[in-house]
């Protein structure tokens, strides 16, 4: 059964937790949505983890309706949210929503998610069938703003600033709020605050869902994870381990073997 919105909203009320899952291809969204991952984010984290960017502000628009073209070709029953990516709103309302709006015509996306205190733009959104995502905390398009990929609501003005904003998304109509990298109880006291559901990473195990970057997951990425990444594989080492095999194999004159060719 294909998952809708609506179903986020009876995890919450049912109390049960719920994982997200970033995906950028065909075959990965393929592979998550077969393992029952409900919710697939097709992030900007895209510029990081698959374009080699230092920070996620490179991406396009249209890169990031490429990659989520292809999430939502392999995916039959996940929720897709394509990610805007840096400059696509915030400039200008009207610019927002027609992005947004392109999100879902273009990208097959099932709903739209931006960072920060974007009320307004959650409304318009909302008011014209766009569901939104929102992303409060250390919003990564702001790295530059924050001085780095440091936590944030630390301070008692940043926590209540987090929870105002967290509260007035809701009002506005977001279905979600993505909670990245803020102290545990904060995001405890926002998930208890809202009746939207929250969907943490790096805040704690209080939210209502949460979520990863597939890359980081699986172990794909290079260098050290932030604190918050629990790696559940080394597909980096499995990668090279199987190209080393097959150069290998091809040096020596053992592949292509009988079985693999034809007569
Ligand atoms: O771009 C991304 O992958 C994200 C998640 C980390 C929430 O925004």
């Amino acid at each position: 059964m294909a998952v809708s919105i609506h179903d986020l909203a009876s995890f919450k009320e049912r109390g049960e937790r719920f994982a997200m899952l970033t995906a950028y291809d065909f075959p990965t969204a393929q592979i998550l949505d077969e393992a029952g991952i409900p919710v697939l984010l097709v992030g900007d984290s895209l510029a990081q983890v698959v374009l080699g960017y230092d920070t996620t502000i490179p991406a396009s628009v249209d890169e990031m309706l490429h990659h989520t073209r292809a999430v939502a070709r392999g995916a039959r029953n996940a929720l897709i949210v394509g990610d805007m990516p840096f400059g696509s709103y915030g400039t200008s309302l009207d610019d927002g929503v027609r992005n947004a709006v392109r999100f879902m015509k273009e990208g097959n996306a099932h709903a739209v998610k931006f960072e920060g205190p974007q009320m307004e733009l959650a409304e318009r959104c909302s008011a014209i069938g766009v569901p939104v995502m929102a992303h409060l905390g250390l919003t990564p398009q702001s790295v530059h703003l924050f001085g780095g990929y440091k936590v944030q609501g630390r301070s008692e003005e940043q926590a209540t600033n987090i929870l105002r904003w967290a509260k007035e998304l809701e009002e506005a109509g977001a279905f979600a709020l993505v909670l990245e990298c803020v102290p545990s109880e904060l995001a405890a006291r926002i998930t208890a605050a809202l009746s939207i559901p929250t969907i943490g990473i790096g805040a704690g195990p209080d939210c209502d869902g949460q979520v990863l970057v597939i890359n980081d997951l699986l172990g794909l990425t290079a260098g050290k994870a932030p604190k918050f990444v629990k790696r559940y594989e080394n597909v980096r080492e499995m990668i090279g381990e199987a190209a080393r095999t097959y150069a290998g194999e091809v040096a020596r004159g053992e592949y292509p073997g009988p079985e693999h060719s034809y007569s």
